[in-house]
């Protein structure tokens, strides 16, 4: 039987398929793109896994919208901007904040059902929120809401198509141009070629120990962006969300910040209230500043964890807010409303990414990017919590509507019959399962040691090291599903370790113990794009 390795050594043994608009991934952003292209021909919406695993489905919070009689646009532009510490793209903020109500109200006519106080929309606070304008709903099950709607809402559209269980290896390039993707399904190389592509992959949480990401969040759509040839950009800022659930042997299940904007409060393991020493707003401090306080906290009591207390909040309002929570944490014999809640940070959402601009458009032809995996600048160096629903959202009908126009011209200009030479790359046999998992698990707890919440020079380089005896994985092939994702876990390992160590100074998620100030030059945007064998890095 052929492996991988044979399939790519001999293209005449693929399978070929075409489809006007290919978009890999089925978040928010992937699905609004989908919606957005669906009128202009062919859509084939392809995933790794079920079309409802995506971080999207696990999104609890809520989706930040400036709509409620107390809000307005430029606050949130102003909240967004301050959270984002000095790094964000005011022009990326503006069309999130502007754009952003619109989206909203067609979700609603959609079928979005968001929760409502009587019969108006109930909006809840999050940290660097001047405002209440987080919709929720079914308590704590916003992004299932979400896919649920947007997936309806696809299987409306003739033109639409799901294409689950299918590996995204590497796209198709031919001069300069994005053709389509190879795809490892049923343990068959597929070449699909499209007029347009739009990555929507989700972020890299999988890459630390702790993550608050499903399994899925392994960044592959960043590496196989890299690989291609794109600019990525602001790989450094990695957001830690403060609350995780520690329990050994549960997962690091997210606690959502909503708590603490409902008055939950964070205790250390002698039952002390701490956020008060660390910043003025207490709980609802930034995200990282409440990450490094409860790590301090940690150190200083030599614990393992904090705590998080609901137990002084009304119980029936607990339960109604938080079901899903309530659910998990009794799993683990925790009722949310009696019992303090042991929690440790953990890797949530990544705001670097493949560098893209007002339209979703890549720095390679014919691929767009949208969500998680995208750098819009929307998010600069830190995210304002409930801030990533809406940019899949208004960011992925954008880059559906630039995917449409662009794939249009490009089958004009082809007179629809092009037939590019793909170019191969060569790849080595497989590895054993064991020693797949085992490597993931050490990388795991490497990038979570040396490139976490907390970095110096001496961390970032012992990484870097590490990573390097790993580079004949990253530059190999594979065989596997589990052997690609380790490949492209250990691509955008590299680049992050790269990216931190260039960046001596700290601003937003980003901190460096052995420059705790920002650097000189810290309002610049570091990009990384590949050539040939080796890495540019240039500065924005
Ligand atoms: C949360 O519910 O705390 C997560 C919301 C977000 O990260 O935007």
């Amino acid at each position: 039987m052929l492996d991988l390795w044979d399939l790519l050594l001999y293209p005449s043994c693929m399978e070929r398929e075409r489809t006007d608009f290919l978009v890999i991934g089925s978040g928010v952003a992937g699905l609004r793109a989908a919606i957005e292209l669906a009128p202009y021909g062919s859509v084939l919406v392809v995933t790794k896994d079920v079309p409802t695993e995506s971080s999207t489905e696990y999104a609890q919070g809520g989706i930040a919208v400036a709509i409620s009689d107390e809000d307005e646009v430029g606050i949130h532009l102003e909240d967004t901007l301050k959270a984002g510490d000095g790094l964000c793209k005011e022009e990326a903020v503006r069309v999130l904040v502007e754009e952003g109500p619109a989206r909203i109200a067609e979700l609603i006519s959609w079928g979005a059902e968001f929760d409502k106080e009587g019969t108006k929309l109930s909006f809840t606070k999050e940290a660097a929120h001047s405002k209440k304008r987080i919709l929720h709903a079914h308590g704590d099950s916003t992004g299932k809401e979400l896919e649920r709607v947007l997936l309806s809402k696809v299987r409306t559209l003739n033109s639409v198509r799901k294409y689950p269980f299918a590996f995204t290896i590497d796209l198709i390039v031919h001069e300069g141009r994005c053709l389509g993707a190879h795809m490892l399904r049923e343990g068959r190389v597929v070449n699909l070629f499209a007029h347009a592509t739009v990555l929507a992959t989700g972020g890299a949480g999988q890459l630390f120990e702790r993550t608050t990401n499903p399994a899925v969040a392994t960044g592959d759509g960043m590496a196989i962006a890299f690989r291609a040839g794109a600019v990525l950009e602001d790989m450094e800022f990695i957001q830690f969300h403060p609350t995780s659930l520690f329990v050994p042997g549960a997962p690091n299940f997210l606690l959502s910040e909503a708590m603490r904007g409902e008055g939950a409060v964070l205790r250390n393991i002698n039952g002390e209230l701490f956020m008060k020493n660390y910043h003025p707003a207490t709980e609802l401090a930034p995200r990282d500043i409440v990450s490094r306080a409860i790590i301090s906290e940690m150190v200083r009591t030599k614990s393992t964890h904090v705590y998080l207390d609901l137990t002084h909040l009304d119980k029936e309002l607990i339960k109604k807010r938080f079901p899903r929570i309530g659910q998990t944490c009794r799993i683990y014999g925790i009722d949310i409303t009696e019992d303090r809640i042991p929690v440790s940070p953990a890797a949530h959402y990544i705001m670097g990414g493949v560098s893209t601009d007002l339209n979703g458009a890549t720095s390679l032809k014919g691929l767009y990017a949208a969500g998680e995996v995208a750098c819009t600048g929307v998010h600069g160096a830190n995210r304002l919590a409930s801030n990533s629903l809406l940019e899949g959202l208004v960011f992925g009908a954008r880059a559906g509507g630039a995917a449409a126009s662009a794939g249009m011209a490009a089958q004009d200009e082809a007179g629809g019959s092009y037939e590019p030479e793909i170019l191969y790359r060569s790849s080595d046999a497989g590895h054993e399962e064991t020693d797949i998992r085992a490597i993931r698990r050490t990388l795991q707890r490497l990038m979570w040691e040396r490139v976490g919440i907390i970095r110096c020079v001496e961390s970032l380089s012992i990484a870097k090291e590490r990573l390097l005896e790993w580079s004949p994985l990253v530059e190999g092939g594979s065989s596997s599903r589990d052997e690609q994702e380790l490949k492209n876990m250990l691509t955008v390992a590299g680049l992050i370790t790269e990216a931190a160590i260039e960046r001596k100074g700290s601003v937003g998620a980003h901190f460096r113990s052995d420059y705790p100030a920002k650097d000189p030059g810290w309002q610049t945007h570091r990009t990384l794009k590949r050539d040939r064998e080796s890495i540019i890095k240039s500065s924005l």
